[in-house]
């Protein structure tokens, strides 16, 4: 039994992976409870983990492209209990969390900040499956249409299109939001930077593995002046040189409805221009301690360059007055990352500009972490290697190690429950076969006999009651994700033989 949900978790989970999803298919059981309880057969190695997929019938999306790497991978893998993980996890997105889907319209599911994250582990089939090509661009689209109105928000309302209702969140009632939003297309404005470059890298993901630039459309364009505007809006330093109070967004409310109250009219903590732009809440929904958050910025350096290859690379759009802009941007919050956020090799979390600096790290992708991951640098950087053992040691206040279960956490749940997602993470962050190994497996033993990825799991208590999420689409997809990038980088740990897989 999951022991809470809270807040943020109810959030992400009412995104793409709403449990009406499930529930909207007659006969179907609610994913979350269904998660709960181990229900298929149980694999033949020690951990006798059991088979979580859905029935067919209760499948909220069907691929054939994914059935056949489900089958390639589980040939390949040695250990039964992995490929019984891969094969509860691999599909669990499209399994669980596709809300609605009409393909002669161009709609889709449901998105949100987890979106990109949860699709960046199909990249390499997209190419190969027209109806999942045809689910990202829908996908994408519809985020486009959102950023164009609501740049500062995270998470969004089914478009008017799908006929779904709007779903009520009960913790963004009392909360004032400026500039205010229409809750009928916003489900919550939490206002997180990496949600914006989810959209950007999920939009260049596609195009990579399809060379469709359809997406780049009127509303797609309008998005990333959008999010050029947030970003320079959101690098200034909180008092002008008169000492005028610059708030371009701003998140307050009435009494219990903020949980923490935010100071300074809702606009947190004062910063001073760095070059790093800066977040209001964190990848974890949590409160951000200092605005410029380092792997925030580090994920938004790689995907503006990213996004400027692409409009390079695209036929059909002759303009370089964007792609120039993103490059310069990416080049200034590159370099303010180097400058003012490193202190003898270690990466600070957080900074404000005006010395102050935050060393720790949090769970959430993007992470400190998992800053190779995000392909900001490479996992040899003497930075990198230095911050890691920091992060991974007493000297990161959110590592925590009990006798079965290790890694870093975050507030978001509290400090003894560290979180699989940051040994994924890690497993991204190293060639060291040994540390690979110890990392897989320190996730691979503790699901609680359940056979799926959790938010977090107590240091205390690895019975079923320690974990948190019994179902946490996104940790499961960025597993099969690890997973993949095993099989390509380092078969011979995984494989019966040493031999590479990449689907295609
Ligand atoms: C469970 O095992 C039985 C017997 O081997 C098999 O017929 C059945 O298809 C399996 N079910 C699942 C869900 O794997
Ligand atoms: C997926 O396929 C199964 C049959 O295997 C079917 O019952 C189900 O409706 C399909 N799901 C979707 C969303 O098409
Ligand atoms: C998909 O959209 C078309 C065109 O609006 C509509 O006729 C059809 O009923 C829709 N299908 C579903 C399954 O919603
Ligand atoms: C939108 O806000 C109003 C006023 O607080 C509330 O009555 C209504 O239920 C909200 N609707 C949604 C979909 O959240
Ligand atoms: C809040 O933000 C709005 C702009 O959306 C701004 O006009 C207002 O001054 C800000 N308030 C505070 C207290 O920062
Ligand atoms: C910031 O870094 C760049 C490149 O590393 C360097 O050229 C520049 O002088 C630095 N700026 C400051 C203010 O330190
Ligand atoms: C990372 O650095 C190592 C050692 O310097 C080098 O062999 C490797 O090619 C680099 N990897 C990337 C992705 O740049
Ligand atoms: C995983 O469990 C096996 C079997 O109990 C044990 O031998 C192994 O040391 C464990 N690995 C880790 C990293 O905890």
């Amino acid at each position: 039994m999951a022991r809470r949900l809270s807040i943020s978790s109810l959030l992400t989970v009412v995104g793409l992976g709403t449990t009406a999803v499930v529930q909207a298919q007659s006969g179907c059981p609610d994913y979350t409870n269904f998660a709960m309880a181990p229900q298929g057969n149980k694999s033949t190695g020690p951990l006798g983990l059991p088979f979580m997929r859905p029935a067919p019938a209760c499948r909220t999306f069907n691929s054939s492209a994914v059935e056949k790497v489900i089958s390639d991978m589980t040939s390949r893998l040695k250990d039964p209990d992995v490929a019984r993980l891969f094969e509860n996890t691999f599909p669990n997105t499209l399994d669980t969390t596709v809300k609605y889907f009409n393909s002669s319209e161009n709609l889709a599911a449901q998105w949100l900040r987890d979106t990109a994250n949860q699709f960046a582990v199909y990249e390499s089939i997209i190419g190969s499956d027209k109806e999942l090509a045809t689910l990202v661009r829908a996908v994408i689209n519809n985020e486009a249409r959102y950023i164009s109105q609501y740049p500062y928000c995270g998470s969004f309302q089914p478009p008017p299109e799908s006929g779904l209702a709007p779903t009520v969140n009960s913790y963004a009632l009392g909360v004032i939001v400026n500039p205010p939003v229409d809750n009928n297309t916003v489900f919550e404005c939490k206002f997180e930077i990496d949600s914006l470059c989810g959209f950007l890298k999920l939009s260049r993901q596609y195009y990579q593995a399809t060379k469709d630039d359809s997406i780049i459309n009127e509303d797609w364009l309008t998005a990333i002046g959008q999010i050029f505007q947030v970003i320079d809006e959101q690098s200034q330093s909180s008092f002008d040189e008169n000492f005028n109070w610059i708030s371009y967004y701003n998140w307050t409310g009435g009494a219990g409805s903020l949980s923490p109250a935010v100071n300074n009219g809702g606009n947190g903590e004062p910063k001073a221009f760095t070059g790093l732009v800066g977040t209001h809440h964190r990848p974890s929904d949590d409160l951000s301690t200092y605005a410029f958050l380092t792997p925030a910025n580090a994920m938004l350096a790689v995907e503006l360059t990213n996004l400027a290859d692409m409009l390079d690379d695209a036929k059909s759009f002759k303009n370089k007055e964007i792609p120039d802009m993103a490059r310069t941007i990416s080049k200034r919050v590159t370099d303010a990352i180097w400058n003012s956020t490193v202190v003898d090799n270690i990466f600070a979390y957080e900074t404000n500009g005006l010395g102050g600096r935050y060393v720790m790290d949090d769970a959430n992708v993007p992470s400190l972490l998992s800053l190779p991951y995000l392909g900001f640098l490479n996992k040899t950087d003497p930075s990198y290697v230095t911050t890691r053992k920091l992060l991974l040691s007493r000297k990161n206040p959110y590592f925590a190690q009990g006798k079965k279960f290790f890694g870093i956490g975050g507030p978001h749940v509290d400090a003894w429950n560290p979180w699989p997602m940051s040994q994924i993470s890690s497993i991204f962050g190293t060639d060291d076969d040994e540390e690979i190994m110890t990392a897989l497996y320190t996730i691979v033993n503790n699901t609680a006999g359940l056979g799926l990825i959790h938010e977090s799991q107590s240091i205390y208590d690895d019975s079923t009651s320690g974990y948190t999420r019994p179902w946490f689409a996104w940790a499961n997809s960025y597993f099969a994700e690890m997973l993949l990038d095993l099989a390509d980088r380092k078969p011979s740990l995984i494989f019966k033989t040493n031999e590479k897989y990449v689907p295609s």
